[in-house]
């Protein structure tokens, strides 16, 4: 039941500290991921693992996006992302040693698990699930599951579904990275952040009252930009995902590297520009996108945490919690969630059950 929240989407929103802990729970001891966790051969797993391709529709495409990031930077192991439904119809060339990764909310996304059977006539080292619903079609297709274990969703818009999808695929990323000898502090430093997270969470959904005013500069729009650089360019993909999903507002995200290539043509008073940039060492880019949207006419709308926050003189800037490269992407995701929630309702739209969607896509 939704009790004291207008929406299941609110509710679900406001649920990711418990979501999250939730999702963490057992998973690690002692400063430690559990290794078992990802099966009982997993020491074997992980070192014979040279290669990821991970497969994943709509938001969870996402966060297959921002650990593919993960996987390089700290494992320094080769990884794809890529939408189920193209993978299915082409011949990707599987090399030995390359693991085969799904991510699905339901379990039950048609795209997703064709290509999971696909996949079982390639030579994959093994097929791994990070999967919310234990009963599902892709969790009994798999021969290794993660559990999210962010409860049922029922808001269309995936929320609480993304970010514990994060913290399992930052889990295993981390994992894996250990097994491929990452630097023990740089260890222990990303499983404190994610021992952090449901307690950043908690801290950034204050900011509600906050976004609910900001929501009010788009309601009346057509179109919004969303920018992001590394972890935090599908971070800005979802929040794009987000809006247009449920307020129907057009929105498109890029690689903040792109503006000059194209959209920044679009800018003007009438598109709002919404830059994800936590703490990002690119955060002198960020400063040069501001003055290509200003020249415009353009509005920018910086979400940055407080270390950077001073002295950037976009017309809104938004405060996150600072938080590390495992934690950011998650504690980012939070405001452009709410941003798209208060923009729906103002909009007046049917925010947990937006036009024309459903909330399992079982047919192709
Ligand atoms: O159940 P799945 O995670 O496999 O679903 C994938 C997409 O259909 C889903 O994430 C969709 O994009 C959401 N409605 C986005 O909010």
């Amino acid at each position: 039941e939704r009790g004291e929240y207008a929406h299941y989407m609110l509710k679900e929103i406001h649920e990711q500290p418990v979501a999250v802990a939730d999702t963490l729970e057992g998973r690690i001891a002692g400063g430690k991921i559990l290794t078992q966790i990802f099966g009982v051969d997993a020491e074997r797993l992980l070192a014979d693992t040279q290669a990821v391709h991970i497969i994943a529709c709509g938001t969870s495409y996402h966060a297959g996006l921002v650990a593919r990031y993960w996987i390089e930077q700290l494992a320094g192991v080769p990884c794809t992302a890529e939408i189920a439904s193209e993978y299915r119809y082409r011949d990707p060339v599987v090399k030995e040693g390359t693991l085969f990764l799904t991510i699905s909310q339901s379990g039950e996304t048609a795209d997703t698990l064709a290509a999971l059977k696909l996949a079982k006539d390639r030579p994959y080292l093994a097929r791994m699930a990070v999967c919310n619903v234990p009963e599902s079609s892709i969790v009994r297709e798999s021969s290794l599951v993660l559990m999210t274990r962010a409860g049922p969703e029922i808001g269309v818009a995936s929320t609480k579904a993304f970010t514990t999808q994060l913290v399992a695929l930052a889990l295993f990323s981390l994992e894996l990275a250990r097994a491929k000898g990452l630097d023990a502090a740089r260890y222990a430093d990303g499983v404190r952040q994610l021992e952090q997270l449901p307690g950043l969470i908690a801290e950034t959904l204050k900011l509600d009252a906050e976004i609910l005013e900001l929501a009010t500069h788009f309601a009346d729009k057509q179109h919004a930009l969303f920018l992001g650089r590394g972890t935090h360019w599908p971070v800005a993909m979802e929040g794009a995902l987000k809006l247009k999903e449920i307020s129907y507002i057009h929105a498109e995200a890029y690689a903040a590297g792109e503006l000059k290539h194209g959209p920044l043509a679009l800018v003007d008073e009438e598109m709002p520009v919404i830059a994800v940039a936590p703490n990002d060492r690119l955060i002198d880019k960020l400063k040069s996108n501001l003055e290509e949207v200003r020249a415009r006419g353009g509005v920018l709308y910086a979400f940055v945490d407080e270390t950077v926050a001073h002295g950037l003189d976009a017309a809104h800037v938004v405060i996150l919690p600072a938080a590390g490269e495992i934690a950011a992407p998650v504690v980012s995701t939070i405001p452009l969630q709410l941003l798209s929630y208060h923009v729906a309702v103002l909009r007046g739209t049917d925010v947990d059950q937006p036009r024309n969607l459903a909330k399992s896509v079982t047919v192709e």
